[in-house]
């Protein structure tokens, strides 16, 4: 393991709980592999726009085509796509808010979804291009939802990676942090047990 890039989209601060297991798994991984490289990319505190015409027709232009407002347009996206290509391993903290996934993560994922540079279309349909690595995946969530229909986070994130060619999805869930202080305790000590066991 070379480059881990941290990904992380609460707005709650130092009170983030996706934050501290995504700490405490990266703290593992800089004891198991001292010299990793790790990027820190916080989406809360550097928030990207939604997506919008003319940004994605900045996207599915040509580069060589492109004006000088689309290049600048399609600049930021293009050096998001270069920090997820160069990490080996992403560490994804994921908050459930509103029933979904924060959108200032949305936001990011529009940001990746780039044809020809991280997945292509062929006859047999799209095909991701960002091979050769592995997602771990931080769930905080306030109620329970793994496995109910009401979890619409694991498959949509599970998908979009996949899409985007990252495969080797692994999930640790926190949940019910807003049951009862037990719950949480009881939740997060779970999640960390399974951060300590976790093979990286
Ligand atoms: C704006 C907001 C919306 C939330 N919506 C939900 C929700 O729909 N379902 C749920 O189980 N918990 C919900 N929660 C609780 C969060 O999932 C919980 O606080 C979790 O720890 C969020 O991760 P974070 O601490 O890293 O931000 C919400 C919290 C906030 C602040």
């Amino acid at each position: 393991m070379k480059t881990v890039l941290s990904i992380n989209s609460s707005i709650l601060g130092d009170n983030s709980q996706s934050r501290q297991l995504s700490n405490q798994l990266l703290e593992r991984i800089k004891t198991a592999h001292p010299s990793v490289k790790i990027i820190e990319r916080d989406l809360a505190k550097d928030s990207l726009p939604h997506l919008n015409g003319e940004q994605f027709s900045a996207f599915i232009t040509p580069p060589e085509q492109r004006t000088a407002e689309q290049k600048v347009l399609a600049a930021q996206s293009d050096d998001l796509v270069q920090e997820i290509s160069d990490a080996d391993t992403v560490v994804l903290a994921l908050p459930m808010y509103n029933f979904g996934i924060p959108s200032q993560l949305k936001s990011y994922f529009d940001n990746l979804a780039r044809a020809g540079m991280t997945f292509k279309y062929t006859a047999a349909g799209p095909v991701g291009l960002l091979t050769g690595k592995k997602a771990i995946v931080l769930a905080t969530r306030g109620g329970f939802y793994f496995g109910t229909d009401k979890d619409t986070q694991t498959k949509y994130v599970k998908d979009f990676l996949g899409f985007i060619g990252i495969t080797d999805v692994e999930f640790i869930y926190a949940e019910g942090l807003a049951v009862s202080p037990e719950q949480k305790a009881k939740s997060l000590a779970g999640a960390s047990e399974i951060i300590t066991a976790i093979s990286i």
